[in-house]
């Protein structure tokens, strides 16, 4: 249990949050199926990413990482080998799912794992598709569930209306239509995060993208490229909401990744009244966005989130709850049922959590209601083994009356373990 005290003072300082998760993913993943030698700069090596390339170790690509950088020695879609093991995704959906995609094309059979969290994630909406389009994929409770074999092979390209609003099926579907002959189309629910199509530019590639449909032809060559990836906006909100909510705080983060189908979190803090500015913004290599974000103590006022928002700060919601509790009137968010399939159920781990120290704070069918600004007490809190709620509740920590305790803070290894060195940095 960790012990974690309020802050005495306002936070001060600057804070370099690590890369992307999400761009460090697929950079792994498109250096392995691309030809030629891919050099990636700021890495994060979070336990998330570290189980990408071990499951593309397994599949026989050759990946050495000094740190943040990381080389991959990417030899084709035919490079990748039949696994001698199981592929052991850990706490990652996002292996878990874009994985599938890959394996879906390959001529050979594989098995996915993961921890306790993924066996309760749904991967029949990945499943699904490509099953549709010629894989064959096992599992419990037909498919749904890991542990999960897959048999890959040939692929005929679909037309994909997708159910829900996912990026990570979205993404499944694309790496899967690259190996698939002919033309692979999505339409997607709401525009989700578009790493994928920058990296299959950034690659060499081409995408198409047409309001909420992305088409991809297959068996396009994709060539090695360095990549840079940029500071995790989703890593960042936890410094931009501290810096809101305890006084006299003034926070500096360079080189935070601002794609707009990400950057809902800056639009919401905006809305509430944060005292907050983007500078310095320029492109990366890859066609990603990056800026310096200054935040400043604010006084906020309660909003409503829904729609077309909440998949561009999906990750971010619970951070949200929290600074919710401290602005003024009542934050309504809605259409985010999606938080019920994350690492846990987020609207009940938000909702319980919060409670614990004191939040006015109620869940609803697709989301929650706060009232705000109350004062939080203390007492002992749990991560559940999610990294989000894990860092929240730390954040939380800092404007509560007392001490609270932290159980099985490690989990917020998965994103950012460097997240209480660098927070120690601005106390
Ligand atoms: C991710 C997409 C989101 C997000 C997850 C990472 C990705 O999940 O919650 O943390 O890298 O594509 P969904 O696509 O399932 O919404």
């Amino acid at each position: 249990m960790l012990k974690l005290s309020p802050a005495e003072k306002g936070l001060k300082g600057t804070i370099e949050v690590p890369g992307d998760k999400s761009i460090s993913h697929r950079s792994v993943m498109f250096a392995s199926v691309a030809e030629g030698r891919t050099t990636v700069e700021n890495f994060l090596p979070g336990a998330d990413c570290l189980s990408t390339i071990a499951c593309f170790q397994k599949l026989g690509v050759t990946i050495e990482r000094h740190g943040n950088r990381v080389v991959v020695e990417g030899k084709g879609w035919n490079g990748l080998e039949e696994p001698k093991t199981v592929l052991d995704t850990g706490n990652s959906g996002t292996t878990t799912r874009l994985m599938l995609g890959i394996l879906a094309g390959r001529p050979f059979h594989s098995v996915i794992i993961g921890d306790d969290s993924i066996a309760r994630r749904p991967m029949n909406r990945v499943t699904k598709p490509l099953r549709d389009m010629g894989a064959h994929i096992d599992g419990r409770e037909n498919g749904n569930f890991t542990p999960l074999s897959v048999r890959g092979g040939a692929l005929r390209p679909i037309d994909y209306r997708m159910p829900v609003a996912s990026a990570q099926v979205k993404s499944a579907v694309l790496l899967a239509g690259l190996q698939a002959e002919g033309i692979t189309r999505i339409h997607e629910l709401q525009p989700t995060r578009d790493h994928t199509e920058r990296m299959i530019r950034a690659f060499g590639g081409s995408v198409e993208t047409d309001g909420k449909t992305v088409a991809v032809r297959g068996g396009q060559a994709l060539n090695g490229t360095d990549i840079f990836v940029p500071g995790d906006i989703s890593s960042a909100a936890f410094f931009m909401a501290a810096a809101c909510i305890v006084p006299g705080s003034e926070i500096i983060l360079p080189n935070v990744g601002l794609n707009p189908t990400r950057a809902g979190i800056i639009e919401v803090l905006e809305k509430m009244g944060a005292s907050l500015e983007v500078i310095d913004r320029s492109d990366t290599k890859q066609g990603e966005q990056k800026g310096t974000v200054k935040v400043r103590f604010s006084a906020l006022k309660g909003v409503e989130i829904s729609g077309a928002l909440i998949p561009r700060l999906i990750d971010e919601i619970p951070i949200i709850a929290l600074l919710a509790t401290q602005a003024e009137g009542t934050t309504v968010i809605k259409d985010a049922q999606e938080l019920k399939v994350k690492e846990t159920n987020r609207i009940d781990t938000v909702v319980e959590e919060l409670k614990k120290l004191g939040a006015k704070i109620e869940a609803t069918e697709d989301g929650m209601v706060i009232e705000g600004p109350n004062r939080l007490l203390c007492g002992a809190v749990d991560s559940r083994g999610d990294h989000r709620i894990g860092m929240m509740l730390s954040v939380a920590s800092l404007i509560c009356r007392d001490a609270v305790y932290l159980e099985n803070a490690e989990a917020i290894n998965v994103s950012y373990p460097g997240f209480f060195g660098d927070l120690k940095s601005v106390l």
